[in-house]
């Protein structure tokens, strides 16, 4: 064993997303944002392109992204669909978390592999994340609610034609126990033994 394995084991399996509503006040020094950002490109990817893009937002950066994106929305959605509750959701997260990190998927010039096999290593990158935030005791929260997947998103984050955002991570520190699990099918609902 090259690893502490039981303690690998933990991390993985006791890895919970936290809400922002559920973040205490205290922020998260930049230098641990900076290692979350290291352990992403660690990553595998095919080719090497590493397709992982991150902009920080940060303290009162994190806040302007909340406001930013919760006027997005209100701008975006028409009066008789509108929901106060989602726009102040939306301001909020930004608002409560120390850092929203949005999560980018930039493909290379000559698209060299499919975009499948981009966006699913942009995924193992946030898993380096959230893996890393259980091993601080930092809360963390994938979101792909609000303007994510919205052309005027694209347009706020400067993303070029084949880009996409796939989402924003929240970082904060807990003010809850540590969520219990959440529910897994068993492995052998989710699992084919091929042995001859
Ligand atoms: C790509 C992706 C997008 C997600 N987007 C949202 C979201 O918009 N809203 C939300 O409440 N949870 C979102 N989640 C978090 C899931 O709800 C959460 O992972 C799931 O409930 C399992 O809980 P756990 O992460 O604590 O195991 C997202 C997760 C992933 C992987």
């Amino acid at each position: 064993m090259r690893f502490n394995v039981s303690e690998i084991n933990e991390c993985i399996r006791t890895r919970r997303s936290i809400y922002p509503v559920q973040f205490s006040s205290r922020k998260v020094h930049k230098e641990l944002i900076e290692n979350l950002i290291e352990n992403a490109r660690w990553a595998p990817t095919h080719k090497l392109t590493q397709p992982w893009r991150f902009k920080v937002y940060y303290g009162n950066g994190a806040a302007k992204f909340g406001q930013d994106h919760a006027e997005m929305y209100k701008s975006r959605t028409a009066e008789s669909d509108f929901k106060p509750v989602k726009y102040r959701k939306l301001k909020d997260n930004g608002e409560r978390s120390s850092a929203v990190i949005a999560i980018i998927m930039k493909r290379d010039e000559k698209l060299s592999v499919p975009e499948e096999e981009e966006i699913a290593a942009v995924a193992a990158a946030v898993q380096n994340m959230y893996l890393t935030c259980n091993a601080y005791a930092l809360a963390a929260y994938w979101s792909s609610g609000g303007c994510t997947y919205t052309s005027e998103m694209k347009e706020y984050l400067g993303l070029s034609e084949n880009d996409k955002c796939l989402g924003f991570f929240h970082v904060g520190y807990p003010d809850i126990e540590w969520p219990r699990k959440t529910p897994r099918k068993k492995r052998n609902e989710i699992t084919e033994w091929i042995t001859e």
